[in-house]
């Protein structure tokens, strides 16, 4: 989608339609909604006063102008309460709006800054926001559908602001939501493609493509240098696929050079049948999404490939198909991870774990320091959590804080899970060092305490998106199915970490 900034009447900007506004409650129109209502004679006042229009968050009134003003269409969205108005706010009524708008064959539209007046948000962020609600709200996956759609799309967003000394610095909201948004969309189409087109080759590529276009450096470990690394977890897993596994690495290089690397962990199995210990055929297929972590570090690198903040940053993604086969590990097995820890493999199904053991083990040996891991790791997390946020734990309380605050930023919510030592207790095994899985209590904690036996002392934070990453249905600006949850987080954390450029 092409997004521009301009300054001027939104009454006369060239569009199909316009979006304007109302906060609940409020009984007549002002600002642009206001220039909009008496350009109309006062339509919307009367709507209003009906009671037709309530200005309730994410209700939209579509009007048609009948050449009163230059644009076709109007949609009054509302705003919800004035006190609960946020940037969220703003990325789901422009979500409505535009859902709206696409249906009745707009493809432009015209929007004025929400909250930067009454709503009293920073017009930059405000600006973002806009952006990032629309190109995300309007994502649609019909890759594999070979029918014509119902609707067209809209190709171009203008965003109207009154004051035109503003203009610069607003076009440089509206590149990072832009840049932002469009890698969500990337991290979902992966996370969408199903697994026969998404294996761990396929995720190599798309990495490599990313790699190529965006200028990072890129390097894929096979099977034969995972051996030579002693990765005995990841190929563990990677026993039971035909396919064969990946260690993807992508390097961005935009801080000093004498200092280190932030490192970013992104669980890679491109289908999760459980393996040996096998699960239950229904909503299986939901498991081509078990790459939803490693996609969402992929598109990270992208976004801050593009945005360049000044730091360094590695991507580590170990990619691979987690099946029953004759060769497939089995329950009862024990595994060397390559930092030479034992696993007992007590459920084939707990391999987030094992093949993340070994990438943790490899972000400490290129030692980037602090590292992030995302992963779709436990049911036991949506049991906690359900699909709303995604659950967080980590050695490092300011770097969990960071995390969080990241989230915040990005409209994506994020629950700390505590990791008292209680809990290590879960994972003891009578065979081997540790086992893969610590039983059904507190199963998220367990997994996250299984992650720390192989960061040892490195800062660490692990993001459990479990739940957030794949919806049953659709939820505010997120359509069903995949969300490209982390994506956002994870840039924005990069950006924060780095700070201002150094002159
Ligand atoms: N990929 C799953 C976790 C998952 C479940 C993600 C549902 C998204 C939706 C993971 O590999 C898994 O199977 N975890 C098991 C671990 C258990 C066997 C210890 C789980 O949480 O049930
Ligand atoms: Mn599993
Ligand atoms: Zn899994």
């Amino acid at each position: 989608m092409e997004v521009k900034v301009i300054s001027g009447d939104i009454t006369a900007v060239k569009v199909d339609a316009v979006v304007v506004n109302l906060f609940e409650g409020m009984e007549t129109p002002g600002g642009a909604t206001g220039a909009v209502d008496q350009a109309l004679d006062g339509i919307i006042s009367r709507l209003i006063a009906g009671g037709e229009i309530k200005g309730r968050l994410n209700e939209v009134t579509l009007l048609h102008t009948m050449g009163k003003i230059e644009p076709e269409r109007v949609a009054v969205v509302g705003l919800g309460k004035q006190d609960k108005f946020t940037y969220d706010s703003i990325r789901q009524v422009m979500s409505a709006a535009c859902r709206v708008l696409r249906k009745a064959g707009a493809k432009s539209v015209a929007t004025i800054v929400h909250g930067a007046g009454m709503g009293g948000l920073d017009v930059e962020k405000a600006v973002q926001s806009i952006v990032e609600g629309t190109i995300i709200g309007l994502y649609t996956y019909r890759r594999h559908i070979t029918r014509e759609p119902e609707h067209g799309e809209i190709a171009e967003l203008i965003i109207v602001e009154r004051d035109e000394s503003r203009i610069p610095l607003l076009e440089q909201s509206v590149t990072k939501g832009w840049v932002l948004a469009e890698a969500t969309n990337f991290a979902r189409d992966m996370v969408n493609e199903p697994a026969n087109y998404m294996t761990p080759t396929d995720v190599a590529a798309a990495a490599q493509r990313v790699a190529s276009d965006w200028g990072l450096e890129f390097n894929v470990l096979e099977s034969k240098e995972m051996e030579e690394l002693e990765m005995g977890a990841l190929l563990g897993v990677a026993r039971g696929s035909r396919q064969s596994p990946k260690f993807i690495v992508m390097r961005y290089k935009g801080g000093d050079p004498e200092l280190g690397a932030l490192g970013l962990v992104g669980k890679g199995i491109t289908f999760d049948s459980g393996g040996i210990s096998i699960k239950p055929s229904e909503n299986m297929g939901e498991m081509k999404g078990d790459m939803a972590g490693g996609a969402a570090v992929i598109a990270a690198m992208r976004a801050i490939a593009e945005l360049k903040p000044f730091i360094n940053v590695t991507g580590l993604i170990p990619a691979t198909e987690n099946l029953p086969d004759g060769n497939a590990l089995k329950p009862g097995d024990v595994l060397k991870a390559m930092n030479g820890k034992t696993i007992e493999v007590v459920n084939t199904d707990a391999e987030g774990r094992l093949i993340l053991a070994d990438a943790l083990c490899y972000a400490r040996k290129l030692e980037l320091t602090p590292v992030i891991d995302v992963a779709t790791l436990t049911g036991s997390c949506i049991v906690a959590l359900g699909y709303i946020c995604s659950g967080i734990m980590g050695n490092d309380r300011e770097m969990v804080e960071n995390v969080i605050r990241a989230g915040e930023e990005s409209g994506e919510k994020i629950w700390q899970l505590p990791m008292y030592e209680e809990y290590k207790e879960l994972n003891k095994s009578e065979v081997a060092d540790v086992k893969n899985s610590g039983g059904r209590y507190a199963g998220a904690v367990s997994a996250a305490q299984f992650l720390a036996e192989f960061v040892e002392g490195t800062p660490w934070v692990h993001l459990d998106i479990a739940g957030p990453s794949f919806l049953r249905k659709e939820q505010g600006y997120l359509t069903k199915g995949a969300t490209g949850v982390a994506v956002r987080t994870l840039t924005n954390l990069a950006l924060a970490l780095a700070g201002e450029r150094p002159k």
